[in-house]
């Protein structure tokens, strides 16, 4: 009644004045009704299965791997593997996969960035019970999104990745251009002892006192710097993968330029050129790499350039064979991107605080909002509504802070914009920074979110985001 009353008046061209607060409310509903319209299209709610089913079997056990020969490594693997052989999808396709959890403890899979049913999250006691010692699961769903995704466990985790279980997923988009390669980089690191042997004692009080377990030998694939064999002329698609436990790689490449096409699975609005891009745990960049022409014999060293010392990932090893003919096309982008240029005057709808305290099972307790897993609260957002939230972290370590089930869009910093063109699911805080976030949830569900420090997430920095 009121609200026709306006109208009418408006209708007059008389001026009129809401009361503050309900006019502050019209305001807001218009603007989340243009933001939400914005988002529209920018991935899809729904994706229909194409009857394709991609039937995976992987037992997690213990095995060893040669991560530094001579020596060999006790590891935890799937399939006598670390990292696990790549999967390959086509959008559309089914994935189903059985795990035989042959390892001393339970387990189970969480998909990393795919958007999949609640129930096939993975997270013990929120989607599904723990995998016993002796037991096996099957997962079942059709990702919604092509891109570079992972997975890994969700139980014990800081134990369970850190010894070697973790794969990727790449879902093909059969309408993206070819490129001569198409290459999967997983970079992880690893704390061994003398003999070469995982150091065994987890979420040690120092790693929570500071940002995880860092290791002393990173390696790329499993192997310690490994060549990748190249042509010149080649145009490679190398898709990086952070599944370090607490480790912030910042990947140099020299003179070689990538452009950035993917982050988090998901491709940019546009490609741009790769500088200082921190690859936090759990995220992913797809990078689209021109091996110069004139290259043929060379050798191009990968370097992590996060720490003061620098540090050799790996090499791009270019064939002396004469150069080949450079594929071209551009780079593949999103079809939609959200421009969300007034997504700073919606209102925050609620401010994460990240800190620690002392207690709990590790002598330290990494909290969210005062309080460590388990919350006596889940947070509550509505599909499909246009939502901002802030991250603000108190405390003077790194967390990289993950969202299952959603993409978001990181818009500013310390309250001020940042125009970053592409989604994430895993964004990195810094000391004492507050982050703003903006996404429309289309997933609905109970959802975890929690720092990718593993340790940081074993010792309660993790809650739950219900979608209804
Ligand atoms: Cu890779 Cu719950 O995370
Ligand atoms: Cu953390």
């Amino acid at each position: 009644m009121k609200h026709l009353l306006y109208s009418f008046l408006l209708g007059l061209g008389l001026s009129t004045s809401l009361p503050a607060a309900e006019q502050n409310e019209n305001q807001n509903s218009e603007l989340a009704a243009t933001l939400e319209n914005e988002f529209k299209q920018s991935y899809p709610e729904t994706l229909k299965a194409n009857g394709t089913v991609k039937s995976f079997e992987l037992t997690a056990k213990e095995s060893e791997w040669a991560l530094f020969p001579p020596y060999k490594t006790r590891v935890w693997s799937y399939d006598d593997s670390v990292p696990a052989a790549v999967m390959h999808i086509k959008l559309g396709e089914t994935v189903k996969l059985k795990l035989d959890n042959q390892l001393p403890q339970d387990t189970t899979i969480h998909w990393h960035g795919i958007r999949v049913p609640n129930a096939m999250d993975g997270v013990p006691g929120v989607t599904q019970p723990a995998i016993k010692s002796g037991e096996s699961f099957v997962y079942e769903f059709t990702p919604k999104d092509a891109g570079t995704f992972w997975f890994h466990p969700h139980v014990n985790a800081s134990e369970q990745v850190e010894r070697g279980l973790h794969g990727v997923l790449v879902v093909e988009d059969p309408g993206e251009p070819e490129y001569s390669q198409d290459v999967v980089w997983v970079l992880d690191d690893w704390r061994l002892e003398k003999d070469a042997q995982i150091y065994p004692q987890f979420v040690t009080r120092h790693d929570l006192a500071h940002d995880g377990r860092w290791g002393n030998l990173m390696t790329v694939n499993g192997e310690y710097q490994p060549r990748l064999k190249v042509r010149a002329g080649e145009r490679i698609r190398l898709r990086l993968v952070n599944v370090a436990n607490g480790r912030v790689f910042l990947p140099s490449f020299a003179e070689l330029s990538p452009l950035v096409i993917a982050v988090d699975g998901m491709l940019t609005k546009a490609a741009f050129l790769l500088e200082r891009f921190y690859l936090a745990p759990g995220n992913r960049i797809d990078l689209d790499i021109t091996i110069p022409k004139n290259a043929a014999g060379q050798r191009f060293a990968v370097k992590d350039i996060f720490s003061r010392e620098e540090r050799t990932l790996a090499f791009l090893q270019v064939t002396s064979d004469e150069a080949v003919k450079t594929p071209a096309f551009e780079p593949p982008k999103a079809a939609h991107f959200p421009e969300w240029k007034d997504a700073l005057k919606a209102p925050v709808s609620h401010d994460f605080v990240l800190d620690a305290k002392r207690g709990g099972a590790h002598g330290i307790a990494w909290t969210i909002d005062g309080e460590a897993w388990p919350q006596e609260e889940s947070f509550k957002l509505k599909a499909g509504q246009f939502t901002r939230l802030r991250i603000s972290n108190r405390s003077p370590r790194l967390h990289p802070m993950h969202l299952h089930g959603q993409f978001f869009k990181r818009i500013a910093v310390d309250g001020k914009p940042v125009e970053e063109n592409y989604w994430r699911d895993t964004v990195l805080i810094g000391p004492r920074e507050s982050v703003d976030i903006a996404l429309v949830p289309l997933d609905k569900g109970a959802w975890a979110h929690h720092c990718h420090i593993l340790e940081h997430a074993e010792a309660g920095m993790m809650g739950i985001i219900e979608v209804k």
